[in-house]
Order: structure tokens, then sequence, then C-alpha cells
């Protein structure tokens, strides 16, 4: 295959070992600077140059976007997607990765664990935010920080106040989270390539420092990673939709908070700690993965008029529940089951003889019209429930 991988610090240990692992695999690889490339964007012909030329097509490209250029870097990614090539994190999952904000509501969906986090503008809503997600002492956070600066921990209310206060003044978005005492200077990194975690590590900040971040100063170490913490991280990264990633939880006293999802995790720190070969687990994942490139699924097939995709929720009331996939009607209506969620399983296309039953929730496409009249009323709804 030819692979390019999309970064700005050629020399980086990260981008090196991925260079290296794709060519120990037999691939061709080159490292591209992402600021180079022109985005053209033609009716039926999206296309990119490379300096002013016309780049080689790749088969996959490997994105490593610094934080420094989120927006140049996704919008490139975002076009090579459009140009059917494979792209190892989608720009969508990255860009979602990029905003704490973003991240913590996409997750807070789901049953995993989180610390709680208020996202406020008026300054009424400071205090009553602080007092929600547990007082002080408070973690503060600005939306977009990134190798812990950016996190402040304020030991009291008035000073959290005045903080959240001044970074408002300026016009900066901040978070206010609650502050996990207990994991005070250390978090697990966990390593998600596809369905597992490949490694692991703890990172230990120094001397009285809450931050653990390798560049603030943290050691790492080696963990055998408790089930639920794997269970968590493999959860994170599905849920933000990316196949490489780098989960950071906090090590609550009811089991892993889950911190942030990183888009563009770094090697260097993990494989020295764990001697594990990630870069090896990455480039074997992409060419597993390499032939489903990303397409946003909404729009290809709701572009059939009248067609579209919805949740249904199996209740007490409802008319399938105890009903087979086969005496259901749903294939009558027009509709296609394309999965069901119970509980902690998921169930793939199911089969005719599946049995549907209170509190699933089917994912189905079908007629909007004929969905309808299956969806309970507004108030009826509840949000839809986590499987893991
Ligand atoms: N809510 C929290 N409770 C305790 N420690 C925290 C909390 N949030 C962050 N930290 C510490 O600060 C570090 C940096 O926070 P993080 O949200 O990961 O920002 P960054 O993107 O800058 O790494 C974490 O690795 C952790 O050690
Ligand atoms: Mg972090």
């Amino acid at each position: 295959m030819r692979i390019g991988i999309l970064s700005c610090s050629p020399n980086a240990y990260s981008t090196e070992r991925l260079r290296v692992a794709c060519e120990r695999r037999g691939h061709k690889c080159k490292v591209l600077n992402t600021l180079r490339f022109s985005i053209f964007t033609e009716s039926g012909r999206p296309a990119l140059a490379y300096g002013n030329k016309e780049p080689k097509r790749l088969d996959a490209v490997i994105p490593r976007i610094g934080a420094s250029i989120t927006f140049f870097g996704t919008a490139v990614v975002r076009h090579f997607e459009q140009m059917g090539v494979f792209t190892l994190n989608t720009s969508h999952a990255i860009s979602i990765a990029r905003d704490k904000l973003r991240s913590t509501q996409v997750l807070s969906r789901h049953a995993i664990g989180m610390p709680p986090t208020a996202f406020v503008r008026e300054k009424s809503a400071v205090l009553p935010a602080i007092e929600r997600v547990g007082g002080a002492p408070v973690i503060i956070k600005l939306i977009e920080g990134t190798q812990g600066i950016g996190v402040i921990l304020a030991e009291t209310t008035k000073t959290a106040t005045a903080i959240i206060e001044t970074l408002h003044s300026t016009n900066q978005n901040v978070l206010i989270q609650k502050f996990v005492a207990e994991s005070k200077g250390r978090d697990i990194r966990a390593f998600v390539v596809g369905d597992r975690v490949v490694a692991a590590m703890r990172r230990v900040a120094v001397g009285d420092e809450f931050r653990s971040n390798v560049h603030r100063g943290g050691r790492t170490e080696k963990v055998n990673l408790d089930p639920i913490f794997e269970k968590t991280a493999i959860r994170a990264a599905q849920i933000m939709g990316l196949r490489v990633a780098g989960v950071d939880m906090l090590e609550g006293k009811d089991g892993p908070q889950v911190m942030e999802v990183n888009s563009s995790p770094g090697l260097q720190g993990i494989e020295a700690a764990t001697k594990v070969d990630i870069a090896d687990a990455i480039i074997e994942h992409l060419e597993e993965q390499v032939a489903f490139t990303d397409f946003d699924i909404r729009q290809r097939l709701t572009v059939a008029k009248g067609y579209g995709i919805a949740e249904l929720q199996i209740n007490a009331r409802s008319k399938l529940a105890g009903k087979t996939v086969a005496d259901s009607g749903l294939r009558d209506l027009d509709i296609t089951l394309l999965s069901i969620t119970r509980g902690s399983l998921i169930i793939p296309n199911p089969r005719p003889t599946e049995e549907l039953r209170q509190g699933d929730t089917l994912l189905c496409f079908g007629k909007q019209i004929a969905l309808k009249t299956l969806l309970p009323a507004p108030s009826d709804r509840r949000s839809a429930p986590d499987p893991s």
C-alpha cells in the first residue's frame, strides 16, 4: 500500500516509528507536511495539491494533527475522506476529541464514568455550577488546552470564581469540573487500537503537582489494566469514533473517570514504559480496516426523499414487544432493522427469528412517515440506554 503520514514534525518519535512500521510491513510510506496541502473543491471533484504538485494517489493516510493546526489539519483529513482515501482517524472524530466540551457532551449520553463538568456563560451561573460539580477545590479547564497547560486547580470557591470571571472577561471558554481528589497527580493512559487496548500506563506527577502530564514532568509506569478500565477505554474510543485513541482516565473511588480521549496520542512515553510495539499494532489495524473508508451514512442513506434513520425504543406499550423480527411487520412498512441494542449487548443485522424485547433499542432505516408511527410521543422519549 501507499500510506501517507500527515504530520508537521517529520522527525518526531511517533512519526518516525509509524513510518518505520509501515516500511517493515512492506508498504510505501511518505511523511507529508499537513500545512503544505492546498484544498480544492470543484463540482464532483474534490482535489488536493501538495506544494504545487498533484500528489500521488494514496491508499491510506495516518493523521497526526497537532493541536495548533486543528482547523486546517482536520480540513485536509476531511478532503482525503471526500476523495475516498481511508483515514485512520476521521476528521469528525478528531474535531470532537480536540474540544473538551464537545467530548464530554458526546460521552455524557453513555454510561461511561466521567468527572461531572459544567459549562456556563452568565456570571450568576458560575457559583451554582461550582457547587453542582462538587464545590471547591475544583478544576478549571480551557476547552482546547493540551499538555496540562490550561488546567487549573482552584482551592477555594473564591479563587475559582475569580479565575473563571477573569477568563470569561477575555472571552475564553472554560469548563468547570469536579476535582477527582483521590486520583490527584495520577492517571491512566490506555492506548486503544481498534477494539482493544494495546498498551496502558500510569502517569504520576512530580512533587505536589496535580497534573500528571509527561510534559509537566510526570513519570510513567506500566500497569496491568483492570478490566473495567479496559472496557471503559474501548467504549470511550468507540463512542468518539476513533480507531486509534489515547484514553486518559482518573482512578476515581467509583472506578474509571474518563478525562479526555486523544486522537493523536504520542507513542514515545508509552512504548518506553510498556515495551509494546504500538506502531506495528497501528499499521496492522490499518491493513485490516483500509477497505472501510469513511463516509457519512446519514448523508448517503437519506438522499432518497422521505427516508431517514431513527432509534425506536421498545417499551411496555409497544406493539413490537414479544414479536420476532419476521413478525414485527417492519419489512412491510419498508423499514430495515440495522441493529438491536439490548443492555450491554449489540445485535447487528438481527435475524428474522430474533425476538424484540421490552427495553430494546432498534436502529432502523426507512420511510420517515412509517418510522414516525412507531416512535413514541416526544414526552415519552428517554435517552438511549448505554450498551456497556
Ligand atoms: N477533574 C480532574 N481531577 C483531578 N485531576 C485532573 C482533573 N482533570 C485533569 N486533571 C489532571 O490534569 C492533567 C491534565 O488534564 P487534561 O484534561 O488531560 O488536559 P490536557 O489536555 O492539557 O492534558 C490530567 O492528566 C490530570 O493529571
Ligand atoms: Mg491530558
